[in-house]
């Protein structure tokens, strides 16, 4: 693996998840990420994502360095040929080379601006330091993809399935900020390269991007969808198609144990921070059938298993 950007860099998913379950049973040996160390770059917040990575580098003996670039760094500047004359201090060129004489792995989180969908399809922030860094490049979640969280999912399903193909449901929830596609957009792609029956359940108007969904079942009967199921995950996101709005606030589509009742008690999963009673209810967070926990403990393995790849193949 040469970089980590999207789903597509995993030479085999299973092999990749099954990676993962291993470093999970096992004491790590910290030798081969000894002298090296991972740069983790953040334009937007996060827990997670953060500690979870930074926990998997140090589980492989690297050093980690951090920044808050929206608050500490200069100014990017990402366009070729800029004449940098306003307030972009400092040009991915050489911001990027020089993070490469100081890391040997540079993760990155950049979220959309929601406002311009051509422009936030393009990934020029992830795309650029791809570009311009001389080591690889881990998405920490970026305006179209959250690709370690996908690793994460398919894990947890992994580890916790019953049956050999589950019925698996993606349903929308109401949030009341406008929210990324990323993690719902990366969670169709990898459930799409594994053995499982997914749906996704969405009102009208929220349709994710037709190119990620085409050869997945969508539903805008959230009801019908949740018949039978065994895995239910959780998010919301803004609409694609009115890109970046939010078209409706109301409570219908929230996840209540009533929604649950009288179906398989299905695994509920959420990528988390989760707003409760408005995205879940706390009867079905706080019982039995919420992985949400378990899900972010895996976030560790998920990093440490990419990790370990982009390592063994500098
Ligand atoms: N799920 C996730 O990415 O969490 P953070 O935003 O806290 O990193």
């Amino acid at each position: 693996m040469k970089n980590y950007i999207t789903l597509s860099d995993i030479e085999s998913l299973d092999e990749l998840i099954n990676e993962a379950l291993q470093l999970k049973k096992e004491n790590s040996v910290p030798t081969l990420g000894k002298g090296k160390t991972l740069g983790m770059l953040f334009f937007n917040p996060s827990l997670r994502t953060r500690l979870s990575t930074e926990k998997a580098a140090k589980l492989l003996g690297m050093e980690v360095i951090s920044m808050n670039v929206d608050k500490d760094g200069w100014a990017l500047e990402f366009e070729d040929g800029a004449v940098m004359d306003s307030n972009k201090a400092e040009h991915i060129k050489e911001a990027a080379a020089v993070l490469s004489q100081y890391c040997d792995i540079i993760a990155v989180r950049a979220f959309p601006g929601l406002e311009d969908k051509e422009k936030d399809e393009a990934e020029t922030v992830l795309n650029s330091f791809k570009k311009y860094a001389s080591v690889p490049v881990i998405n920490l979640e970026s305006a179209t993809g959250h690709p370690l969280q996908a690793l994460t999912d398919a894990i947890t399903i992994t580890e916790t399935k019953d049956k050999d193909r589950p019925k698996v449901v993606l349903t929308w929830a109401p949030h009341p900020k406008a929210l990324p596609q990323s993690v719902p957009n990366s969670f169709v792609e990898v459930m799409q390269k594994m053995n499982v029956d997914l749906v996704i359940a969405n009102p009208v108007g929220y349709d994710l991007n037709p190119e990620i969904t085409k050869k997945t079942a969508v539903t805008h009967n959230q009801a019908e969808a949740l018949k039978d199921a065994d895995f239910v995950y959780v998010k919301s996101w803004s609409s694609y198609e009115q890109y970046g709005k939010v078209l409706k606030t109301d409570r219908e589509w929230t996840l209540t144990k009533d929604k649950l009742g009288n179906s398989n008690s299905p695994k509920v999963m959420h990528c988390l921070p989760v707003r409760r009673n408005v995205v879940i209810a706390d009867e079905v967070l706080d019982s039995q059938d919420s992985l949400v926990i378990q899900q972010a403990g895996n976030r560790t393995y998920a990093a440490q298993a990419v990790l370990k790849r982009l390592l063994e193949s500098k």
